[in-house]
C-alpha cells in the first residue's frame, strides 16, 4: 500500500514509534495502564480534578437532565444554557470580558489564528509553541516568523526588521514539553509599542499558575489581547476556549471554522468544568498544594545530581538520544511508574525527554518514591 510499510519501517528503527496504553482506571495518581498498577507522574490532570467527587457529580447530573450528547453544533442546536454559564465563568475567572468556548485547545488554536490572521498578517511564532499554534498558522496563510525560544531580544530584532502594518505575536504561557513560562509582559510591551496583537496559549497555565490558578495575568499581573487555553487539564474535563473583548469573541463566532463545523461538547464535560471552576472560585488549596509539590520534586531532583528547577508542573528530565529515552522509561515502568518518553516530533529530534508532571494529589512520600527510582536508574543509563 504505497509505502506506508517503508514509512513504518523507518519509525521504529528510528526509535520514533509510538503505541497507545490503555487505562482501565480513572486517571488519578494511581492508576492501571494496560493492566499494571502505577504510579502516574505524567498526567496533565494537575488538581486531580477529573475524578472530583463534585465535578463527576456535576456531569452525572446533566446527563440525567440533558442527556449525553449535545445533538447539534453551536450555532444549530448544540448550545445549551450550561454552555452560556460555562463562557462567563471562563471569563470572568480570566479577567476578559467574553469567552467562547471550543470542543478541544487544539480546535481553539487553529481556530482563532486561521480566522483573524490571511495573508497580509505576519505572526511571530515561539519556535516551542505547540502543535495546534503551528497547524494554525499554517492554515491563516499567514506569513509566519518564528523566533527563538522565549528569547525577547530575537523576536524584538524580528519585529523591528519587519515593521508590519498587521501582525500577532503567539506564545504557549506554560510551555508543554518543558515546562518554562514565557516572558508575557516583555511580548506585550513589544505588542503594544509595535501596534500588534498578543496572543497567549494558556493550556498549561490555567488552574496552574498564579495564586488562584488564573494563569498567566494572575502571575504576571497584565493582560494580552487573546487567551486561548483548555479545559482538559488543570480543569479535568474537556473542551478549549478562547478569551477576548466581545468584538473578538463576536467575530470568532462567525469565523472561526472548527467553532462552526464540528458538534458542540456534551453538557455533560460542560457541567463538569463548571464544578471545576466551582471548586477552584471556593478554595485555592489545591493549586497551594500543586506548586509546593513542583517545589518539593525539583529540590528533590536537584539533589540527585538534575540541573531542575521549574515552576510549572512540567519537569522534564532531558535524555537525548531517543533509545535511551525509551529505556529509562521502560525501567521506571518495571518499578511501578509511568513516566512517558517523548520523542521527535513532539521534541526535537535528539532532545528526547522523560516529560514527569506531579498532581496536586501526589503525596510528598510519592515523590520521594520517583526521586529514589530515577536515581536508582540513572547509573544504569550513563546520560
Ligand atoms: C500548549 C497546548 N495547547 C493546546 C493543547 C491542545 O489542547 P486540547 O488537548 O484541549 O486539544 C495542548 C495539549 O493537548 C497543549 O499542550
Amino acid at each position: 500500500m504505497f509505502d506506508i510499510n517503508n514509512k513504518l519501517k523507518f519509525i521504529k528503527e528510528n526509535n520514533l514509534y509510538r503505541e497507545i496504553r490503555y487505562l482501565s482506571m480513572p486517571q488519578d495518581k494511581v492508576t492501571i495502564i494496560d493492566g499494571r498498577r502505577v504510579l502516574l507522574m505524567s498526567s496533565n490532570n494537575y488538581l486531580g480534578l477529573c475524578n472530583h467527587h463534585k465535578v463527576k457529580q456535576a456531569a452525572i447530573d446533566a446527563i440525567k437532565e440533558y442527556g449525553l450528547g449535545s445533538g447539534g453544533s453551536r450555532l444549530t442546536t448544540g448550545s445549551y444554557d450550561l454552555h452560556k454559564k460555562l463562557e462567563k465563568k471562563i471569563a470572568k475567572f480570566k479577567g476578559c470580558e467574553a469567552a467562547l468556548i471550543f470542543n478541544t485547545g487544539y480546535m481553539a488554536n487553529v481556530g482563532v489564528i486561521s480566522a483573524i490572521c490571511n495573508e497580509d498578517y505576519y505572526i511571530f511564532s515561539d519556535e516551542l509553541n505547540h502543535a495546534s499554534i503551528i497547524d494554525g498558522c499554517r492554515l491563516s496563510k499567514g506569513k509566519v516568523i518564528v523566533y527563538k525560544h522565549n528569547d525577547i531580544k530575537d523576536l524584538e530584532d524580528k519585529v523591528k526588521a519587519i515593521n508590519p502594518k498587521k501582525g500577532i505575536i503567539v506564545t504557549d504561557s506554560v510551555f508543554s514539553m518543558d515546562g518554562d513560562i514565557a516572558n508575557i509582559p516583555e511580548i506585550i510591551r513589544i505588542g503594544k509599542e509595535n501596534n500588534l496583537l498578543t496572543m497567549v496559549d494558556e493550556a498549561h497555565a490555567t488552574g496552574v499558575i498564579g495564586n488562584n490558578g488564573k494563569g498567566s495575568s494572575e502571575y504576571f499581573s497584565c493582560d494580552v489581547d487573546i487567551t486561548v487555553g483548555t479545559l482538559s487539564k488543570a480543569i479535568g474535563s474537556e473542551g478549549g476556549f478562547v478569551c477576548g473583548n466581545k468584538e473578538i469573541i463576536d467575530y470568532l463566532k462567525n469565523k472561526a471554522r472548527s467553532f462552526i463545523f464540528s458538534t458542540a461538547l456534551s453538557p455533560a464535560v460542560i457541567n463538569g468544568a463548571i464544578a471545576s471552576f466551582d471548586v477552584l472560585k471556593n478554595d485555592n488549596s489545591l493549586v497551594r498544594k500543586l506548586q509546593s509539590n513542583v517545589s518539593y520534586l525539583c529540590k528533590g531532583l536537584r539533589n540527585i545530581g538534575f540541573d531542575i528547577n521549574s515552576e510549572s508542573p512540567i519537569i522534564p528530565i532531558i535524555i537525548g538520544e531517543e533509545d535511551k529515552a525509551v529505556e529509562f522509561s521502560n525501567r521506571l515502568l518495571e518499578e511501578g511508574i509511568y513516566i512517558p518518553a517523548i520523542r521527535y516530533p513532539t521534541v526535537k529530534k535528539g532532545k528526547a525527554r522523560l516529560r514527569m508532571t506531579v498532581m496536586a494529589t501526589h503525596s510528598y512520600e510519592d515523590i520521594d518514591f520517583v526521586i529514589q527510582k530515577i536515581n536508582e536508574i540513572k547509573k544504569y543509563i550513563k546520560l
